[in-house]
């Protein structure tokens, strides 16, 4: 258990993955579990923080203490963070956000046709929240927080994001077979705009997300 180092601090955490609805019954979707967020969020809320979790879509019971807003979209998920973040010390956007979504939506089921090739489903582009928190900070010292899952050339292709995204700490995990998506356990590197690079070892995404809050304390202190 860590000191109280984030009392009288506001943290907002993003969870969960977005849904981007195609017809009433049928969206796009992503595999994330939203497990590191609420960890996030708890051990925010341990450290003395308060807590807006804002969530999209997990199968997860509210953590105790912590006051959680119910998004879908990536559409919601803009709105609810721009909302939260005005008086927030830290964002930390662990949500999976859909990049794209459906161009139209159809306020019907979308049926079959005997003897009719499927339509191809147009996509636009979401905003990209995480960026553009960054770039117009609500409070000069705040703290923002990305996470990048990553399949190849994990660190590159982190760095990179860092810069493109303009936050203060991006979280990098590669994913892959039982990593990461769903699973209890999480590892991972956290890069620094000032060029530090934190490893964080194979455990619970408890450890990880001790280890996110450590740099943003230090970083509010
Ligand atoms: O670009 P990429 O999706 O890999 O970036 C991941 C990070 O950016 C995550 O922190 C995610 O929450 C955030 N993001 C966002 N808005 C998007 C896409 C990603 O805030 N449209």
């Amino acid at each position: 258990v860590r000191e109280p180092d984030l009392a009288g601090r506001h943290v907002v955490v993003s969870a969960g993955g977005t849904r981007e609805p195609l017809d009433p019954v049928r969206f796009l979707g992503n595999r994330s579990s939203g497990k590191q967020g609420y960890a996030l969020a708890r051990t925010a809320a341990a450290r003395g923080a308060r807590v807006t979790l804002l969530s999209a879509n997990p199968s997860l019971p509210d953590p105790a203490g912590v006051d959680v807003v119910r998004v879908g979209t990536a559409v919601e998920l803009r709105e609810a963070v721009l909302r939260a973040a005005a008086d927030a010390d830290a964002v930390v956007m662990a949500a999976a956000v859909a990049d794209f979504r459906p161009a139209a939506y159809a306020t019907g089921k979308i049926k079959k046709k005997d003897g009719q090739e499927p339509a191809p489903i147009a996509l636009v582009r979401n905003p990209d929240i995480l960026a553009e928190i960054s770039g117009n900070r609500s409070r000069p010292e705040q703290v923002v927080v990305g996470f990048a899952a990553e399949t190849d050339d994990v660190l590159a292709n982190g760095r990179a994001k860092l810069k493109r995204k303009g936050c203060d700490l991006l979280v990098v995990n590669e994913v892959g077979e039982r990593k990461t998506f769903g699973a209890e356990e999480n590892e991972a590197v956290v890069l620094a705009a000032d060029g530090s690079e934190t490893p964080v070892p194979y455990g619970p995404k408890e450890d990880l997300a001790e280890t996110v809050w450590d740099l943003v304390a230090a970083r509010l202190a």
